[in-house]
């Protein structure tokens, strides 16, 4: 018997792995965060599959439905949102499965950030202009902000923020990276990234409280960054014609002549 942790995406039932929707496939148990994964992916659970929505659980809910699947033999497919590195509570449950001896496997998913910068059609890291991407939160009700971890500070650096979680805070973002950022910093914030009713709001920094006028909650990603509206950045290096590197040594001396691989 095994747990499988499954990232199960952002959204559209499709943007899931194959490796994915094979586990799901062969688990007699589904456990999903039904919050915000949506339910057209339990279309891959077996017939007869034992399906428990965890949104209403607690962790200890959460665990007794495991151990009595491994008292019965069966494996579990647990389901989160986006990928499972970031926001998932998947720590506390591996914690306890490992101290209770239950094997588990993990499933990368397609996380929110990288389904909201598609949307957008933005590449995040562009040549010179931001080689970093910083993906955070405001604090919430159940979560506090380790003390280093102000927007304020990541605003120094002038990475490309992708802020989770906090699509009630916008003000208070707006105000913490308006002064290192400036006001006119590209801003964007996708609502149901990948989902069929998907929105899209771009603005600056400025204007983007105005233009989302509190019409999107919860599900929406912001992202701050002059990527989002770049169009002279350089290109990068890695494709110029005169760059010499190991897939494309540029003639018998170059120190990458006959070492391709
Ligand atoms: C609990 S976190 C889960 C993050 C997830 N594990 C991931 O990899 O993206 C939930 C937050 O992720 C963001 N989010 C998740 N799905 C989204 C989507 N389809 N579109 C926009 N933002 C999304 C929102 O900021 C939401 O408040």
């Amino acid at each position: 018997m095994t747990v499988h942790f499954i990232g199960a995406g952002p959204g559209a039932p499709d943007l899931l792995t194959l490796r994915g929707r094979d586990l799901i496939a062969a688990s007699p148990v589904c456990l999903y965060a039904g919050s915000l994964v949506p339910e057209a992916v339990l279309a891959h659970c077996p017939p007869g599959a034992r399906i428990v929505n965890t949104a209403p659980l607690e962790l200890d809910g959460i665990m007794a439905e495991i151990t009595a699947a491994h008292a019965a033999g069966q494996d579990v497919a647990r389901l989160h949102s986006g990928d499972l590195s970031v926001w998932s509570a998947m720590g506390e449950q591996l914690r306890r499965l490992r101290a209770m001896d239950i094997p588990f496997t993990v499933t990368p998913g397609v996380p929110a950030f990288a389904a909201a910068a598609a949307a957008l059609e933005a590449e995040l890291t562009l040549p010179e202009l931001a080689q970093s991407l910083v993906l955070t939160r405001t604090p919430g009700r159940a979560s506090t902000m380790p003390p280093a971890e102000s927007l304020a500070n990541f605003a120094r650096t002038g990475a490309t923020l992708a802020i989770h979680l906090s699509i009630h805070n916008l003000g208070l973002v707006v105000a913490d990276l308006s002064p290192a950022y400036g006001a006119d910093c590209p801003a964007a914030v996708v609502w149901r990234a990948s989902w069929p009713d998907q929105r899209i709001v771009r603005a600056t920094l400025d204007t983007i409280e105005q233009a989302v006028a509190g019409t999107m909650e919860r599900t929406a990603l912001i992202l701050v960054g002059r990527v989002l509206a770049a169009q002279d950045f350089a290109e990068s290096s890695l494709y110029a014609p005169g760059y010499d590197r190991r897939f494309r040594p540029q003639d018998a001396a170059s120190r990458f002549a006959g070492v391709s691989e």
